[in-house]
């Protein structure tokens, strides 16, 4: 029998061809290609990122950095400065175990770019204490016992202080009667709806308003 047919059918050679891709097909899941010799590419070497050099003033004091300006201010804090305090729980706004101040206010630090806060104030839990004395939110926090594996502890530290300080401000929150009142009264109920940022997982909560309100009196 010749390879072709005339009638237009498959020859003997082509179903037996076939038949041979169909079992490695079958056997080991993968197509078979015919590849002409030397034709699979190089993988090209990845192309280094691109950085730019960075002035962060953290803590009262300056760094310089040269970094991805894609850089988050949590990565730059944790991987390139070592200020590893702030911590990286969720990296998408919704824990706030990375809370860190800048110019005086809170923020989730994972969530803006390290690149953008050249020139700010920026102030992590390292840069709370004068010394060996704690500030007295971080004072509070061990006196009411406010934390279990503590790793929600910096963010919700930096949080409570940029927290007091907005209500010391006026500032209203949702769970606030009078929204055009001049001071607020820092009940539980204000002080949960403040921190409801600040996730943790332990549940320390109780504590941590206790310790937020003895700060707050103690203000
Ligand atoms: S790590 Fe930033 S909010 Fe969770
Ligand atoms: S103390 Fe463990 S997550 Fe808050």
């Amino acid at each position: 029998m010749t390879e072709t047919d005339n009638r237009n059918g498959p020859t003997r050679r082509t179903v037996l061809e076939g038949g041979v891709a169909t079992g490695v097909l079958l056997a080991t899941g993968l197509p078979v290609y015919a590849e002409p010799a030397g034709a699979v590419a190089a993988a090209a070497p990845p192309t280094p990122a691109p950085t730019k050099p960075m002035s962060l003033r953290i803590n009262a004091k300056d760094f310089a950095v040269e970094l991805d300006p894609r850089t988050t201010l949590l990565d730059a804090l944790r991987n390139h400065l070592g200020l590893t305090g702030s911590k990286k729980g969720c990296h998408h706004g919704q824990c706030g175990a990375c809370t860190v101040l800048v110019d005086g206010r809170r923020i989730n630090s994972c969530l803006t770019l390290a690149v953008m806060h050249q020139g700010d104030e920026i102030t992590t839990i390292e840069g709370l204490a004068e010394g060996d004395r704690l500030h007295p939110v971080q004072a509070a926090f061990v006196a009411r016992d406010g934390f279990q594996c503590g790793y929600c502890t910096p963010g919700q530290i930096c949080s409570a202080v940029g927290m007091l300080d907005e209500a010391r401000a006026g500032w209203p929150s949702h769970a606030s009667a009078d929204v055009a009142a001049a001071s607020v009264a820092l009940t539980d109920a204000e002080i949960r709806e403040r921190m409801s940022g600040n996730i943790c997982r332990c549940a320390a909560y109780p504590n941590i308003v206790a310790a937020i309100r003895d700060a707050a009196e103690g203000a």
